[in-house]
């Protein structure tokens, strides 16, 4: 019988990660709706079932419900926190609103070490993030612990296999989470595991040949990781029946065009084709220096591009893009599900409404490490699964100021050199992303015996987790010297090389 978890999205933004949590633990899950029907589970027919937790409050009147009669089906379940008094409130506990929440970092005191605390220390660090709480079990429940404010905690009907915690045990704030989510799987639901990437490109194969049937896709390609992994898998599901389009936008770095050439044609062979817009491109930005609108014009002409492309694409019904969960996290719920448009993201809303394909995005459950493990399974190379970020501008918002073909010229170069050096660097893998930035700004020099008046490069290198905050990579003089000897000696138009010492915040990675 094929294992699979069923997660109930409450609307929280942690309903993924209890899905990676469990994919990690080697056991395949799904995502489902609150709302799914008793009907629809007896379908699916899940090992076990996890309530996420959500920012409603059960006193609301619209608060996310579910089917009760799913709670009867005899399948072992375990509610996270909203997921909790959602459990309470059906299976007539009391549920009360806190005087005081409990937000943050807190300390659960275990007195029944059992089931889901099998094995587990009688205290333990959690992450707790509630108003409402359980104030009187349901009928067949005991209390299997409390914290200093509020007495449950977590509880079980053992018999019934039926648990609920206040807590998120999915978040690394909770040190001891994935044995929970372990000893639930695999302990109360019997789970055996073993599940693997290589069982999520089959099932991914079977629900994009479903949908697909014997209609086109066009799949829009940046070169970048996730967009060529997206390709990669639904190429392994329907090949020809992708179409892939690569615009190039004349703001790539050294290089960039023939490496996405040579891999979609010879290392990985796709349907794809090449749009040379640059000179486009580089028309609309004549005369503008505002970094905004320089973005929004490389924005709309993309979008006009890859729609004329797209559009001479004959009866293409699907548009592909390689859209992650975080890409996602804050414009809808991945599932449909309540946690809808907080914001919207470049990746999400990007082509316009009347190209009226429908969308395809086989990666929206997955985290960038997951798409990488997923791109390494596929066969892609493992020079293209590491690439460091780029930004959808390019080198437009690496060029400061106005864009010319000069400049470009000259900062590809530099770019090459400082990215050569850092590459050949032996602590290069701690930094996040690495590159030069062209400032629109002249400075004195003397090369020989002349006065020289040129360029300045600075370089940009960061280390980072996630994007969101940065700090200047610690490069040794000597890494950072060989730039700047290379660039001045072997880059006509540059005579001074500047490193940027700034951290996010308060600076950004890109200049602009
Ligand atoms: P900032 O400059 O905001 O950059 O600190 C954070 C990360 O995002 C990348 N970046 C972009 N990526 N489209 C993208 O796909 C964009 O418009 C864009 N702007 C910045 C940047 O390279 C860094 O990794």
């Amino acid at each position: 019988m094929k294992e699979m978890i069923a997660v109930f999205d409450f609307g929280s933004q942690y309903a993924q990660l209890i899905a990676r949590r469990i994919r990690e633990l080697g056991v395949y899950c799904e995502i489902v709706r609150h709302d799914t029907s008793q009907d629809e589970m007896l379908r699916m027919n899940p090992t076990a079932i996890i309530l996420s937790g959500g920012p409603s409050s059960v006193f609301e009147s619209e608060h996310p419900r579910m089917d009760r009669r799913i709670l009867d089906m005899g399948i072992p379940v375990l509610g996270i926190c909203y997921g909790m008094q959602i459990l309470a409130r059906i299976m007539e506990g009391t549920v009360e609103k806190g005087k005081v929440g409990e937000y943050g970092p807190a300390r659960i005191n275990v007195q029944s070490p059992i089931g889901i605390f099998a094995d587990l220390p009688s205290r333990l660090n959690v992450w707790m993030s509630h108003g409402d709480h359980v104030t009187k079990t349901p009928k067949g429940f005991s209390v299997l612990a409390g914290t200093s404010a509020y007495p449950i905690a977590a509880m079980a009907n053992s018999d019934r296999k039926i648990y609920g915690i206040q807590f998120h045990p999915e978040v690394v704030h909770t040190p001891k989470g994935l044995d929970i989510i372990r000893n639930f799987l695999f302990t109360i639901a019997s789970c055996k595991g073993g599940w693997t990437m290589d069982r999520f490109i089959t099932e991914s194969v079977t629900r994009i040949k479903d949908l697909v049937g014997d209609q086109t896709v066009i799949c829009g390609l940046s070169g970048g990781v996730d967009s060529s992994v997206a390709a990669a898998l639904i190429h392994r599901a329907i090949g020809e029946q992708m179409k892939a389009i690569f615009v190039d936008n004349g703001l790539l770095r050294e290089g960039e065009v023939e490496e996405v050439r040579a891999l979609f044609t010879e290392e990985y062979p796709l349907n794809f084709r090449i749009v040379d817009a640059a000179e486009r491109f580089i028309a609309e930005l004549k005369g503008v220096t505002d970094p905004e609108t320089k973005r929004k014009i490389i924005e709309k002409t993309f979008i006009d591009v890859f729609s004329d492309a797209a559009v001479d694409v004959q009866g293409a019904k699907f548009l592909a893009q390689g859209t992650l969960y975080p890409d996602i996290i804050e414009s809808r719920s991945a599932s449909g599900g309540p946690s809808s448009t907080i914001k919207s993201h470049h990746n999400v809303g990007g082509l316009p409404e009347d190209l009226q394909f429908e969308l395809i995005e086989p990666l929206k459950e997955l985290f960038k490490d997951e798409v990488r493990l997923l791109g390494k399974e596929l066969g892609l190379p493992e020079k293209l699964l590491t690439r460091q970020p780029f930004p959808g501008p390019g080198l437009g918002v690496r060029l400061i100021g106005e864009i010319t073909e000069e400049d470009l010229a000259i900062l590809r170069k530099a770019d090459l050199i400082a990215r050569e050096e850092i590459e050949g660097y032996d602590e290069k893998h701690e930094i996040w992303q690495f590159f030069a930035v062209l400032l629109p700004v002249k400075s004195v020099g003397v090369m020989g015996d002349e006065r020289t008046y040129a360029n300045v490069v600075a370089i940009r290198a960061v280390t980072s987790l996630d994007a969101m905050t940065a700090d200047w990579a610690r490069i040794p003089y000597d890494v950072l010297g060989r730039i700047s000897s290379r660039i001045i000696n072997e880059v006509a138009g540059v005579n001074r090389v500047v490193y940027d010492i700034s951290s996010k915040p308060p600076s950004t990675i890109e200049w602009e």
